[in-house]
């Protein structure tokens, strides 16, 4: 049995053996192996002859055909993300989370079909829900991410697909996603769930009942903020589908970015640790600030997502929201503008802290924001949160 076949090993075993098949870590004729799969770059690959060639098949993944199809770095960071979901066949990459967002609903998706999509989906993916899906003739609802077993009633004939993210983009709603799953199964819907702030380290969505879960490997996978990339990890129904349309999109990865992932992944245990316990600290603050009104956290007691995700995550990730009681636009911007540990920017889950304004009312419709405060997206990083927790007084007294 190959390490990645045993399924009685625990998620931080895994992190650190995942993806390191003998034969892509060593030669025998170099006379021993390495440590971490080495870059192979490709375009083309040599055969030995036409018979060799036809042997090899179009549809291999793990034997060298030609450079879209991956090479040894390729397979073994999806080897490795595979590993981290039980129930998963297996795992494809794209060159952005976005891509693999939109990649699998162009799999899942006909003309005619109908898609429930949650209402607190990341911005881009409702995008192309309104945008390509539309023109391609796919209908889309929003639903609202509390719907939990009520998604019963949303479903149509023609429903094809429920899309989750949990919690929600900018407004951190839990979903229930078992009882989602339950209601989706009974009534033959695939589900596909956006799992990057949770990772299957915290969520293993498939044990879950989830079909597809996918990752924007750009987040907390990667960890540096210096590489993209995206990952649907499917069961054995839904896998041959997303393969055959990511080999007809041509969608395809860097070596050299998949082993800037891979080498995250090895770490993505204890960083995802002080990433929840510097996050947790900086929101415990927050909340007992007069300045702030709420904070939008499922691991805070009292938030509404609090039970679900007790009973559903193994931890949090650093990345929350807050409102700022009574302050307007130009108050919220004058409190970043103060902040030095907190850099502007988009994306999360690096090694640093980050913060972005947020403004959910212009783009929800079936769960109204109508919170009228300013809000606050932090995703919190591997300082030492006493300076982070300093440097946000600042800013609060710059209001
Ligand atoms: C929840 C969520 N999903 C997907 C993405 C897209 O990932 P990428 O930036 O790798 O395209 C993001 C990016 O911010 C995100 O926040």
């Amino acid at each position: 049995m190959s390490k990645r076949d045993d399924d009685s090993l625990r998620p931080a075993t895994k992190l650190v053996q995942g993806g390191r098949r003998p034969e892509w870590t060593g030669d025998p004729r170099l006379g021993g192996s390495i440590v971490n799969p080495p870059v192979w770059r490709a375009s083309t690959i040599l055969y030995d002859s036409i018979a060799d060639l036809k042997a090899r098949g179009h549809a291999t993944h793990d034997k060298l055909y030609y450079g879209r199809r991956g090479t040894p770095t390729v397979w073994a960071l999806a080897d490795a993300l595979t590993a981290l979901e039980p129930g998963a066949e297996g795992t494809l990459l794209y060159p952005s989370g976005v891509a693999a967002n939109s990649a699998g609903l162009l799999a899942l998706l006909s003309p005619g079909d109908h898609l429930l999509m949650v209402d607190s989906a990341y911005e881009p993916t409702r995008a192309f829900c309104n945008g390509m899906l539309a023109r391609m003739g796919v209908r889309t609802s929003f639903y609202d991410p509390l719907v939990g077993a009520g998604i019963a009633e949303l479903i149509e004939p023609e429903t094809r697909l429920i899309f989750l993210e949990s919690p929600g983009s900018l407004t951190f709603e839990v979903q229930d996603i078992p009882a989602i799953t339950a209601v989706a199964r009974t009534r033959g819907v695939l589900t596909m769930l956006d799992n990057t702030w949770a990772t299957p380290l915290l969520f293993p969505a498939l044990a879950h009942g989830v079909d597809v879960a996918m990752m924007s490997l750009t987040k907390y996978a990667g960890g540096h903020s210096d590489a993209m990339m995206g990952s649907l990890t499917a069961t054995k129904a839904v896998w041959p589908k997303l393969r055959q349309a990511a080999y007809q999109l041509g969608q395809a990865v860097s070596p050299d970015d998949c082993a800037l992932i891979l080498r995250g992944l090895r770490t993505l245990d204890v960083r995802m640790a002080r990433h929840g316990e510097n996050g947790l600290a900086v929101a415990n603050w927050l909340a007992g600030r007069a300045e702030v009104g709420r904070v939008l956290h499922p691991a805070l007691p009292g938030d509404r997502g609090h039970e679900l995700w007790t009973r559903d995550f193994k931890g949090t990730s650093g990345l929350f929201g807050f409102t700022l009681k009574g302050a307007d636009e130009a108050a919220r911007t004058r409190f970043i503008d103060a902040l030095d540990h907190f850099g502007i920017g988009f994306s999360w889950g690096g090694y640093e802290s980050l913060v972005v304004p947020s403004n959910p009312a212009d783009i929800r419709t079936a769960r109204v924001w109508s919170d009228p405060d300013p809000l606050v997206r932090l995703s919190v990083g591997l300082e030492d949160p006493a300076d982070l927790i300093a440097d946000l007084a600042r800013g609060l007294a710059a209001l």
